[in-house]
């Protein structure tokens, strides 16, 4: 049974680039099997990790719809998705990748949610890792994308108002009874200040801070993948160190 890492916080936090730098760690660490999930239908992760994903759940669902007779005599229209999906997943360098992608027209969200959802329950049973990353807010917990999780990792910025809405994030995980074993609060492009009470009042488990690192923004301005970056990033080095937690079976 894969070991489940779901990364959640308020927009533009990092949360894209935390969950590429802890493929890159698990990845290089080799502790096993990885599925990349990016589960925000505005998707980035698989540029972050250099990997453009040609299908993703909403094409294929577009592409189904669009011709059904492709669908085989005595196969129901889910399962030859799922089917679908499972060849689609790229074989990227020491990972797989499944992305989520976009559906065409309006009120087709909550059908990309529940095959996204199915088809992440079955293949969790098929890698050692799945790392989630999750579009901004909290409705992908409502929506049950994020059904449950080992390590669920918030990622925040130092604000009052960032750690207000990490808070509000365990809160609604605690309220809608979501199984996570871990709750983590990560920091990221941390300042000078920090304010301990607001980490503490969030309720999750605080692990560490993450610098903002040039050799991000160096990536970001080039074009690039996170994968690239070597040890001597300050980011990396800095998961590396407060990162155990995450990625620890126990
Ligand atoms: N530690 C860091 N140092 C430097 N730049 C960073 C760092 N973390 C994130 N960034 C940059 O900040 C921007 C936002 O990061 P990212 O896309 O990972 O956030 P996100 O939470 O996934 O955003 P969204 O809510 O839109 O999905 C990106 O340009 C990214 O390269
Ligand atoms: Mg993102």
């Amino acid at each position: 049974m894969g070991y489940v890492i779901a990364i959640a916080g308020k927009g533009g936090t990092g949360k894209t680039t935390i969950a590429a730098l802890i493929l890159k760690v698990i990845k290089d660490k080799k502790l096993g099997s990885l599925l990349a999930v990016d589960a925000d239908p505005n998707s980035n992760l698989g540029e972050a990790l250099g990997q453009e994903a040609k299908e993703t759940v909403g094409s294929i669902i577009n592409e189904v719809a669009a011709h059904p007779d492709q669908i085989p005599a005595g196969m129901s229209k889910d399962r030859f998705i799922e089917y679908r999906l499972q060849t689609a997943i790229r074989e990227g360098d020491g990972f797989d990748l499944l992305t989520m992608g976009r559906p065409e027209g309006p009120g087709c969200y909550c059908y990309v949610n529940n095959v996204l959802r199915n088809i992440v329950a079955k293949l969790i049973k098929e890698y050692d890792y799945v790392v989630i990353d999750n579009e901004a807010g909290l409705e992908h917990f409502s929506r049950r994308t994020t059904g449950c999780a080992d390590t669920l990792v918030v990622i925040s910025d130092y604000t009052k108002v960032g750690l207000r809405s990490a808070k509000r994030i365990k809160e609604l995980v605690d309220e809608l009874g979501v199984k996570v074993k871990n709750k983590l609060l990560i920091i990221n492009r941390s300042s000078v200040f920090i304010d301990r009470q607001a980490v503490k009042n969030t309720g999750l488990n605080y692990i560490g801070e993450i610098p903002e690192d040039k050799s991000i923004n160096k990536i970001n301005q080039n074009g690039g993948s996170l994968l690239s970056l070597t040890d001597k990033a300050t980011s990396l080095k800095m998961l590396r160190k407060i990162g155990d937690v995450i990625w620890q079976k126990n």
